[in-house]
């Protein structure tokens, strides 16, 4: 199964690498959950909530460009960076470059 890399900056700024899976045509934010952090993703994948809202800190311009509505919801948060992205409409493929992330959405309440 081929994977990617992906290097994960959490909100307490604790570093982690881990391999994504590219064939399960899961997206970054489904990823993430799965890998165990608490992001809320209200809306499960609509683009409509902004809570799985990552900064790209690596290859940004290597992924496939947000739509309209990402954007605009994107707009919406109050703190927003030049390399914001909704995670959900990030899709892990094969053409899904390596990636470093920033995790910046709204968190489940950690314990
Ligand atoms: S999960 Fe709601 S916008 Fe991504």
């Amino acid at each position: 199964m081929k994977e990617i890399s992906i290097i994960i900056t959490d909100k307490n700024n604790r570093k982690k690498k881990l391999q994504a899976p590219l064939s399960l045509g899961i997206s970054l934010m489904e990823f993430l959950k799965a890998s165990g952090y608490p992001i809320m993703a209200t809306c499960g994948g609509m683009a409509l909530c902004a809570t799985c809202h990552v900064e790209i800190m690596k290859n940004y311009e290597l992924l496939t460009e947000p739509s309209n509505d990402e954007l605009n919801m994107l707009d919406t948060l109050p703190e927003v960076f030049p390399t914001s992205r909704l995670s959900c409409q990030i899709k892990l493929t094969e053409n899904t470059p390596i990636l470093e992330i920033k995790i910046r959405g709204e968190l489940e309440s950690e314990e």
